[in-house]
């Protein structure tokens, strides 16, 4: 993994093998961004010509490199674009974003200075975080032909009092090291990841950083009558599994459930998905992965709040022990299902979840999932759909979602779309509804679970959660790592005092 430092040395006097500045769209042309003086003053005024004519517009996702000048003690510039310049301060984003894109690009270097705008603690933090997320790479199964990550990223400040510096280069390591803890999770062929796999990983991670940890197999889910999950376990010979992950606080005024839809390969079961649409169905674990970061960087920030991660993890598959499409399930808590769809999976295992979770009382229950390829036709591959029994906490989930430079949007739970759903004449509910509006109709479904008067939300990440096109700024190509940063902002704004 790429170390991270912060230091104020000046550009010119760092050793490193690359030194990166930020430009921009100005009104005349190219602009250099804040934190690129000392570099500009080595090119002796030139710095912004060279990279005009070498072709550098300051656009975006752009990366332009040079030589650097001989006083300098690196060898190569890099130019990052940070788009139209901002006068008043380039926001975080922008700048993750940049550290991200340059980390990228110079892969396979021992050491890189990034000399972006970073004049406050939240600049600080933005490079770094950008710079770690950008530097991922996920090697396991490749062989000497794959490129190392940059080994170092030096953040450059000119900020004086170095302590909250350090203190947010503390902060974004602990993010970056658990939202790429996500990403190889997610990344992870389903023939290593399985229930039993995620559930062994949770425990020693949880050890590690002395988190309690506890799994139900499938012996204790079947005494514990967890009847979604076994159900949507039962045709594979990797059973399920329950997981719990709990950080307490000794100052925690409130407690926040989450829960991950944890199904390490959907093939959709009987109701088999057609070739097309399976192949990166490994990512269908996302939701939990994302549930376990989080608790983990909640607890390595040490927030004042309660969190509790709820892992629902199995493997859907069609075999001769595999639920049919007709079948009734006994959900955790009573209720009984008929499973008119086996590829509608994910409802069932996040269902008992979010009944078990519930019985602890926590003031608010967040779910995350890779929930419907419906909500992916609603809001494209990079935005997830919040959905909540609370309009005030959907609006808070989706302004902070956007805080954190997470694109989501608000979506509704229409009422009269959960008529489908209590259409079944056998059961109490049908694990299907209209397919229109089928991720509303998911959320529905869901909201069913939850304990009257108990604040609840649900974040359905089928678009984010994988990215299979080309890498851009701090993503990567397979696992991203979605949700992580919403769900701890907003366990951080709980401890400090919001409503959770
Ligand atoms: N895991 C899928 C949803 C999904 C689709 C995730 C695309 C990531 C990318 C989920 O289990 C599923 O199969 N949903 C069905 C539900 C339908 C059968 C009601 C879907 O969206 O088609
Ligand atoms: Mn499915
Ligand atoms: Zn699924």
């Amino acid at each position: 993994m790429t170390a991270l430092s912060v230091s104020t040395s000046s550009a010119a006097s760092l050793r490193a093998d690359a030194l990166v500045i930020g430009v921009a769209k100005g009104p005349k042309g190219l602009l250099l961004a804040p934190g690129s003086e000392a570099v500009a003053e080595a090119f002796e005024g030139k710095l912004a010509e060279v990279l005009s004519t070498l072709g550098a517009t300051g656009a975006e996702g752009e990366a332009v490199k040079l030589p650097a000048a001989p006083s300098l003690k690196a060898a190569l510039v890099l130019a990052v674009g940070l788009g139209e310049a901002a006068e008043a301060g380039y926001s975080a984003e922008t700048v993750r974003h940049a550290a991200g894109v340059a980390a990228r690009t110079l892969a396979g270097l021992k050491k890189a200075a990034l000399a972006l705008p970073a004049d406050s603690a939240e600049l600080i933090e933005a490079v770094a975080l950008g710079g770690l997320l950008g530097s991922y790479s996920y090697t396991t199964y490749k062989g000497e032909n794959g490129k190392s990550p940059v080994g170092e990223l030096v953040v450059l400040t000119d900020r004086k009092g170095s302590k909250d510096a350090k203190a947010a280069v503390e902060r974004a390591t602990a993010m970056g090291e658990e939202i790429n803890r996500a990403r190889d999770l997610v990344n992870a062929a389903p023939n290593d990841l399985n229930p039993k796999s995620f559930a062994a990983i949770a425990q020693a991670a949880g050890k590690e950083h002395d988190l309690k940890v506890e799994v139900l197999d499938e012996k204790a889910l079947t005494k514990g009558g967890f009847g979604g999950i076994l159900g949507v376990g039962t045709g594979s010979d990797n059973p399920p599994r329950l997981v719990k992950v709990a950080y307490t606080h000794p100052k925690a005024k409130q407690t926040i459930a989450l829960v991950g839809k944890g199904i390490t390969y959907d093939s959709g079961g009987i109701s088999l998905k057609p070739a097309g649409h399976n192949e990166t169905m490994k990512c269908d674990m996302a939701g939990a992965a994302a549930v376990f970061a989080a608790v983990v960087a909640v607890k390595r920030l040490g927030l004042a709040v309660n969190v509790t991660g709820w892992l629902a993890l199995a493997e859907n598959m069609p075999s001769g022990t595999a639920t049919r499409p007709g079948d009734v399930l006994r959900m955790y808590g009573g209720k009984t299902v008929e499973v008119l769809n086996t590829d509608a999976e994910g409802r069932l295992v996040l269902a008992d979840a979010i009944v078990r979770a519930g019985e602890e009382n926590p003031d608010v229950i967040i779910d995350v999932a890779t929930l419907t390829g419906a909500m992916v036709m609603a809001l494209g591959n990079r935005t997830f759909g919040v959905m909540s029994n609370n309009d005030e906490l959907r609006t808070r989930l989706h302004t902070t979602a956007v805080s954190v430079g997470e694109p989501a949007w608000p979506m509704p739970l229409p009422a009269d779309l959960r008529k489908g759903m209590t259409d079944s004449t056998i059961a109490d509910l049908a694990n299907m509804g209209d397919r229109m509006g089928g991720g509303l109709v998911a959320g529905l479904f869901l909201k069913e679970f939850v304990a009257e008067g108990t604040d609840w939300a649900h974040l359905d990440i089928a678009g984010p959660a994988f990215h299979e096109g080309a890498p851009f700024g701090y993503t990567p190509k397979g696992g991203t790592g979605s949700a992580i940063r919403t769900l701890v902002r907003f366990a951080e704004e709980t401890a400090t005092g919001g409503k959770a």
